[in-house]
């Protein structure tokens, strides 16, 4: 996608992300699953946002830092309610470089299919290297991820409309490249005065190739289930996959 970069999509989504979320899923569940692995020490996010998990989990006991490359989510997130217990670091999680050479996590987590910001396979592989040396022996790393657009595997192009109103339409325009499994959305919203762009660019990964991705770093999964309360996964819709660090 010409004109985007890692933050163009928190800098376009972020004074609104939060209203765009409203309607999803509450925090709570995911925040009692990760406080259930680890109750208490280090945490790091991977594309923090606005702090909609960071924000209650630091309030259940951990210390929480965030990395994000969009200035504009973090200003949201040191905004809000709770937002000054969030640490915020500012920066790509590529390769975790410049949040400080020997600092280790007892978890590291990713929400919303944040992982396919990279856009790249050799990206995500060096994400999950980076990830695994920042890990504390017998740390975890949690992802929730969606699956594949399995439907869409001879689709170049499509549509997905979400509201056709008589003032106002919302649909996502996608460009897919199922090859090297990429995705380049606009995320419009239009209505009689203005048209407001979203634009995000992915790569969704398999969950055996993530999988692969996790045993090149040297973690070991522990889990993968359809909900944050559990579930069996069954291959569609999005996963939790837990991944664990060797004790040393
Ligand atoms: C879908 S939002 C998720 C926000 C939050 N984790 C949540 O669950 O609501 C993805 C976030 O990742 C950030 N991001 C995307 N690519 C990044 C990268 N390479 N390094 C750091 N942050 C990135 C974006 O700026 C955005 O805030």
């Amino acid at each position: 996608m010409r004109d985007y970069d890692i933050s163009t999509y928190g800098d376009r989504a972020a004074a609104e992300y939060d209203v765009l979320m409203g309607g999803g899923e509450a925090p709570e569940p995911a925040v009692t699953f990760l406080t259930s692995l680890v109750p208490e020490g280090d945490a790091l996010e991977l594309g923090v946002g606005t702090g909609r998990v960071a924000i209650p989990l630091a309030r259940a006991g951990l210390r929480v830092a965030g990395i994000d490359s969009s200035t504009a989510m973090l200003a949201e997130l040191a905004k809000k309610p709770g937002g000054d217990a969030v640490e915020p670091l500012h920066g790509d999680f590529l390769n975790l470089a410049g949040i400080g050479a020997d600092r280790t996590f007892d978890l590291v987590y990713s929400l919303c299919s944040t992982l396919y910001f990279l856009c790249g396979q050799e990206d995500q592989v060096r994400c999950f290297r980076a990830v695994a040396e920042r890990l504390r022996p017998g740390g975890y790393v949690v992802l929730e991820l969606g699956s594949p657009p399995y439907r869409r595997m001879n689709e170049r192009q499509y549509v997905d409309a979400f509201q056709v109103d008589a003032d106002e339409a919302a649909f996502f325009l996608s460009l897919h490249d199922p090859l090297a499994q990429r995705v380049d959305r606009q995320q419009i919203v239009v209505d009689e005065r203005r048209t407001r762009l979203v634009p995000i660019s992915f790569r969704y990964i398999w969950p055996s190739e993530l999988d692969l991705m996790a045993a090149l770093a040297g973690l070991t999964p522990v889990t993968r289930q359809s909900g944050w309360t559990g579930g069996e996964f069954t291959g569609v819709g999005r996963h939790i996959s837990v991944y664990r660090a060797g004790t040393a």
